[in-house]
C-alpha cells in the first residue's frame, strides 16, 4: 500500500471518496488499523482512558502522549498519522502550543497533531501550520472542555448552536487546517458545514454527510468488558473482549488440568545427553 499524504487525503476529498480514520495507542492497535487500510491514524487522548484507565482525558501528560505515538508510529507503514494534542499543552499560548506540536513530530513520530477548538484557536493553529505541520482540527463536542459544555453533550442542536460550530470550522479551516474532526453534531448540521467547507470533515457522531469518519477503535471492535457505556453513535463492529476471554479462559483450564503445554510445544533433547544429564 502506498503512503497516504496530505495530498492522498486531498485527492480523496476532492474525488468524493470517504476518507477514513480510527484512533490506535500502541504496536498492536496500529499495526491492525494499518493492515486494515485505514488513510489516517489517531493517537487521540481518549487512549488515556481507554488504554490507561485513567478517569478524564485531562489526566494524561505530554510525555505520556508521546510514549504512545512513538509506539504506534513504529507500526503505521501507510496510514497519515496525527497526535491529539492533551490538556494543557497548547493552550497557553501559540508558542506553547507550537512547542509542543514540534515535540509530537520529533519525539513522538507523527506526521500532524490534533487540538480541539474552534476561534478562538485560529492564533493557534495558523502558528502551527505555518511552521510546516500539519493541523487536524477539532469542533462540536470538544471533550477536553467538558467541564464547561456541562458533560458529554450534542453541539449544534439550536440554530445559534449550529451557527457556532459553522462557524468555528471556518476559522480553523481559514486558519490552515488541512482537514476538521466534527463530533456530536447533528447530521444535517455536518452535512451542511460540510458543503459549506472546502476542506474535509471527519465526522464522529455526526451523520454521513461528513467527508470522512473517525471512530475510537476500543470502541468499534468491542474490546471492552459488558456494560460498559457506549456513545449512540458508536457502532460494535466486532467482540475482542469476548474472544480474548474465551481463549484466557480456555488457556486457564487447559494449565489446571495439565493439557498444557503438550509434546508438541516443548522442547527435545537427545536420549544419550539426557542420560548424561540424570546420572
Ligand atoms: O481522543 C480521541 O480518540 C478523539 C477522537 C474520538 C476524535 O479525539
Ligand atoms: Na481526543
Amino acid at each position: 500500500r502506498k503512503k497516504v499524504t496530505i495530498g492522498t487525503l486531498r485527492s480523496m476529498h476532492r474525488r468524493g471518496e470517504p476518507i477514513t480514520m480510527i484512533t490506535a495507542h500502541d504496536f498492536p492497535s496500529a499495526h491492525v488499523a494499518d493492515a486494515a487500510g485505514m488513510d489516517m491514524v489517531l493517537v487521540g487522548d481518549s487512549l488515556a482512558m481507554v488504554a490507561l484507565g485513567m478517569e478524564d482525558t485531562s489526566e494524561i501528560i505530554l510525555e505520556e502522549m508521546l510514549l504512545h505515538c512513538r509506539s504506534v508510529a513504529r507500526a503505521t507503514k501507510a496510514a497519515f498519522t496525527v497526535g491529539d494534542l492533551p490538556m494543557g499543552s497548547y493552550e497557553i499560548a501559540p508558542q506553547q502550543a507550537l512547542e509542543t506540536a514540534i515535540r509530537f513530530i520529533k519525539d513522538g513520530r507523527m506526521q500532524g497533531i490534533k487540538l480541539e477548538g474552534g476561534r478562538e484557536m485560529a492564533h493557534t493553529i495558523e502558528k502551527i501550520t505555518t511552521a510546516g505541520i500539519p493541523v487536524l482540527g477539532h469542533v462540536g463536542l470538544t471533550p477536553q472542555r467538558q467541564n464547561a459544555l456541562g458533560g458529554f453533550r450534542v453541539q449544534g442542536k439550536t440554530s445559534l448552536g449550529a451557527m457556532k460550530v459553522l462557524e468555528d470550522a471556518l476559522a480553523v479551516q481559514e486558519a490552515g487546517c488541512f482537514a476538521v474532526v466534527l463530533e456530536a453534531v447533528p447530521a444535517e448540521v455536518a452535512a451542511i458545514v460540510t458543503q459549506k467547507l472546502s476542506i474535509p470533515t471527519i465526522g464522529i457522531g455526526a451523520g454521513s454527510g461528513c467527508s470522512g469518519q473517525v471512530l475510537v477503535q476500543v470502541d468499534m471492535t468491542g474490546n471492552f468488558p459488558p456494560g460498559r457505556f457506549l456513545p449512540k453513535f458508536v457502532k460494535k463492529y466486532g467482540d475482542v473482549w469476548a474472544e480474548s476471554l474465551k481463549a484466557i479462559e480456555a488457556y486457564r483450564d487447559e494449565v489446571k488440568s495439565r493439557e498444557y503445554p503438550a509434546p508438541e510445544h516443548t522442547y527435545p533433547i537427545a536420549k544419550e545427553e539426557l542420560k548424561l544429564f540424570e546420572e
